[in-house]
């Protein structure tokens, strides 16, 4: 850890002035690239505060070098937090301070009474699957194709917007459990190579669909994912493409036979790097709450 990112220097505390959210936008632009039309302005951010929105920015110094936004919301007849954005500038990544961002969120909506957040990520971006799921502890029971349209502004967006829609319930005994644990390579990995699996990471990095009748019966089901679609997708466009059809499909046919997304492992088969989605049947978000 250089001195410049060491975590005590970095300050987690509420945007309160306009100026700091002119930084939130000029962020937004760094994290995202996307261009004006697709960023949330500092208006947006002024007139949700004021009625339960939580902004929150991580300060090294007087720099902003890291934000979470959610507004208030209903869902189910109940009150949610909607955590539309979570970023950290790449210079200060894989320091905790997305996580301790989501924890400053979390204690402020539970402080407003409401102990639900919602937010939605992209099911082939590794990463925020290990974050979303093993560190944070959400589940996921809706997978929505485009949510943002075919593709944005924004270099993240490429492969158009599929997003899963996962739920972090606040006050859970598996999200205190999760917050509590530091060593996150739980012991209790299913033995995936048991567990039917509707696409598999094969040669040279193809996705290999499995059969839909698999769906039928089944306590579990795995989804695989490659390691860096990022990468991927630099190298080969095309390939990142049927990466997106293939778990777009995967998921889909998943949640319609009653799965829910319940976990993320990273795993390696063959000298093969994996990350692994653990679906099961039957289950509820309410379960996890
Ligand atoms: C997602 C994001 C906010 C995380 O911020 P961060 O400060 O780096 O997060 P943390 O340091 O708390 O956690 C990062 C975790 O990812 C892990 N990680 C890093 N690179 C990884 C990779 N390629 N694959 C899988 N996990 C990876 C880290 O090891 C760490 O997990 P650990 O604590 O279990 O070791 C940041 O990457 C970001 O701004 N991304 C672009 C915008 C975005 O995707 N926003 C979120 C939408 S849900």
């Amino acid at each position: 850890m250089s001195n410049a990112i060491k975590a005590p220097s970095i300050i987690i505390r509420d945007i309160e002035l306009v100026s700091e959210m002119r930084d939130v936008e000029a962020l937004q632009k760094e994290v995202w690239g996307s261009d004006d039309r697709d960023i949330v302005p500092l208006t947006i951010f002024a007139a949700t505060r004021e009625v339960g929105a939580i902004l929150i920015g991580a300060f090294d110094g007087a720099s902003l070098i890291g934000f979470a936004y959610s507004f208030v919301g209903r869902e189910n007849e109940r009150m949610v937090h909607h955590s539309h954005m979570l970023a950290v500038t790449p210079s200060h990544r894989n320091f905790n301070l997305g996580y301790r961002l989501k924890l400053a969120q979390r204690t402020r909506a539970l402080a407003q009474g409401i102990n639900r957040m919602t937010w939605t990520f992209d099911p082939l971006q590794s990463l925020n699957a290990h974050f979303n799921f093993a560190k944070l502890g959400v589940v996921a029971d809706a997978y929505k194709i485009n949510f943002y349209g075919e593709a944005t502004s924004s270099f993240l967006h490429q492969i158009g917007t599929d997003r899963l829609w996962v739920t972090w319930s606040l006050d859970s005994q598996r999200v205190r459990e999760r917050l509590q644990t530091k060593d996150r390579s739980r012991a209790s990995i299913p033995d995936l190579d048991r567990i039917a699996c509707l696409v598999r990471v094969g040669p040279n990095n193809e996705p290999q669909r499995g059969q839909s009748s698999e769906v039928h019966g089944q306590k579990y089901l795995s989804i695989e994912i490659p390691a860096d679609i990022n990468t991927l997708q630099r190298e080969s466009p095309e390939l990142a493409v049927r990466w997106r059809e293939a778990t777009r499909w995967a998921f889909s046919e998943a949640i319609a036979s009653g799965y829910l997304i319940e976990d993320f492992y990273g795993s390696s088969r063959n000298d093969l790097s994996v990350r692994v989605y653990l679906l099961s049947n039957g289950k509820k978000v309410e379960d996890f709450s």
